[in-house]
């Protein structure tokens, strides 16, 4: 074999090595990537995202509630608790509602603007019982500060 032959095939074998080591690196480096960062491939919004009430599922734990408070949402344990935990805390903390007060008819205002707005669903048959819920224990406050002293016993400041 000719000397400037086998240059040639060392040449060309080596330009086909690189190119097949060189691609291997570079899928090696995007299997790497997606496996640090798996949501680059993800082209998902958030309007794909669908909301769904769980049904069927034991939502109230038995040691969930502590001195009459549902502990992991907040919410007061009172006949309606777990329907207004299933519909009321999928989409947003559950303080959102807790740190609200609104009459009845306040509270079927915010729902029917979430239904309208905020692609909240039929509470069918529940709706009831959740505004009932809301009424009763997140009512507006009357007192909206506390009540003036009095039978205050007061006692001199005696001088040293
Ligand atoms: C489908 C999603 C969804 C569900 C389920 C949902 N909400 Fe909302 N709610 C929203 C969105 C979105 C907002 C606006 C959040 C914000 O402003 O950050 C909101 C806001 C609120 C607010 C604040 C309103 C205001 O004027 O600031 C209250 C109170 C509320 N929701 C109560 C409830 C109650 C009670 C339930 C159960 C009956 C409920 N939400 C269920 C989506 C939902």
């Amino acid at each position: 074999m000719h000397y400037e032959e086998f240059k040639k095939i060392v040449k060309r074998t080596y330009v086909v090595l690189s190119l097949f080591f060189g691609l291997l690196l570079i899928i090696a480096g995007g299997l790497v990537y997606e496996m640090l960062y798996p949501s680059f491939l993800i082209t998902e919004t958030d309007q794909d995202i669908v909301y769904e009430p769980i049904e069927n599922l034991e939502v109230i734990g038995k040691n969930d509630i502590k001195n009459g408070i549902h502990e992991p949402t907040g919410f007061v344990d009172a006949n309606g608790l777990e329907q207004v935990v299933i519909n009321c805390t999928p989409c947003h903390s559950a303080k959102l509602v807790t740190q609200n007060r609104a009459t009845r008819e306040g509270w079927i205002g915010i729902i029917r603007w979430m239904q309208e707005t905020q692609n909240l669903w039929d509470l069918g048959a529940n709706e009831a019982v959740i505004v009932d819920y809301l009424a009763t224990h997140y009512a507006p406050e009357n007192k909206g500060r506390r009540e003036l002293l009095n039978n205050i016993e007061w006692y001199d400041l005696k001088d040293k």
